[in-house]
């Protein structure tokens, strides 16, 4: 057996909810409490290699040329195990190396391109052959974005009813080539963010008061956004995206105690969209478990969008994608 025989190297991007997932009905099965919509951002990519080997002794992770730490590489083991049950490989170590192509502490939904990465790669060293929605549902157990980042374009992560979680599970609403919109990100504040998503969410589903109607009123967001995104209607698919946004930040504001994810540059750049949207540009924003914000808009409004988020006094750096395409394996031989 050659040395390469157990090794499987994968590309995927991190994606950008449009309709929040935020809340977990199971929380060891990581399955969503609400559906959510994403779309692929293109220009950030996490590139992922994993080899099995029997002489390993135990799992090493690598991430961006650094080990990880305990509790990183303990939730990559745990997903790992997931993977060496289904192909037999029981205590059989694996190496991963992976790099992001763009700030992971900046809090660009490294996860969702993170597990998906990691999950294609996995399968593939140790020779499964899954579908694309085995490959959602085994990415959703290491993070319920990265359910959404197999799949490239615009996406729909559905909520699923049955207990066992085998129908909450991504699928493509349109591919990358149905649409060419950008995102324009305005970065706010280079640090790591300070909840976790996990920890958050579950805090918000524990403590907060706006919990229920947040979870009851998501039916209707994803109604409206497959809607704008299927007849390719920005205005409408940038008010779902504020609203969904603006409720999910409304809900953990509400918590106890509260959890605030916003820097002033995160308002400033709030603020920066709705007058440039009143001065006829069509830009919306929506903003993640952390304080960077994020525009949607066509690709002639970027320069203006850009210029107008590079000079507020908290914004750092300002990054734009396209639509991306979905997780793919490398394949080495074609890369020599
Ligand atoms: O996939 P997680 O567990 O990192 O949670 C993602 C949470 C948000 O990014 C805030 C929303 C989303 O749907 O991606």
């Amino acid at each position: 057996m050659s040395g390469h025989e157990r090794f499987g190297e994968a590309v995927a991007h991190p994606n950008l909810a449009l309709v929040k997932y935020w809340g977990k009905r199971d929380r060891a099965l990581n399955l969503p409490a609400t559906g959510s919509i994403s779309i692929s951002m293109g220009a950030f990519r996490t590139r992922t290699a994993v080899e099995f080997g029997s002489d390993r002794g135990a799992d090493e992770v690598v991430l961006n040329g650094e080990t990880a730490d305990g509790g990183t590489s303990t939730r990559i083991s745990e997903f790992l195990d997931l993977v060496r049950t289904e192909a037999g490989l029981d205590g059989v170590a694996a190496k991963v190396t992976s790099e992001n192509d763009f700030p992971t502490a900046a809090g660009l939904a490294s996860s969702s391109s993170a597990f998906a990465a990691l999950g294609v790669a996995a399968c593939h060293a140790a020779g499964l052959e899954p579908t694309t929605t085995e490959l959602s549902l085994l990415s959703r157990r290491g993070s319920g974005s990265a359910a959404r980042s197999i799949f490239g374009g615009f996406v729909e992560m559905r909520l699923g009813n049955r207990s066992d979680g085998q129908d909450a599970v991504a699928e493509q609403l349109a591919g990358a080539e149905h649409w060419d919109i950008r995102i324009v990100i305005a970065v706010t504040d280079p640090r790591p963010k300070r909840v976790g998503s996990t920890e958050g969410m579950e805090l918000t589903r524990k403590t907060s008061p706006y919990y229920a109607g947040w979870v009851d009123t998501s039916g209707e967001d994803l109604r409206r956004a497959r809607d704008a995104v299927k007849s390719r209607d920005l205005p409408a698919l940038g008010e779902v995206a504020e609203h969904s946004a603006l409720k999910m930040h409304a809900c953990t504001l509400a918590a106890q105690p509260g959890i605030l994810y916003w820097r002033g540059g995160t308002v400033e750049a709030m603020h920066a969209v709705r007058e440039m949207r009143s001065a006829g540009h069509g830009a919306w924003f929506t903003v993640d478990a952390g304080p960077h914000v994020k525009v949607l808009c066509m690709p002639d409004d970027v320069d203006a969008i850009g210029e107008r988020l590079r000079s507020i006094p908290g914004v750092t750096d300002v990054l734009v994608s396209n639509v991306g395409a979905p997780a793919s394996l490398i394949d080495a031989a074609k890369e020599v």
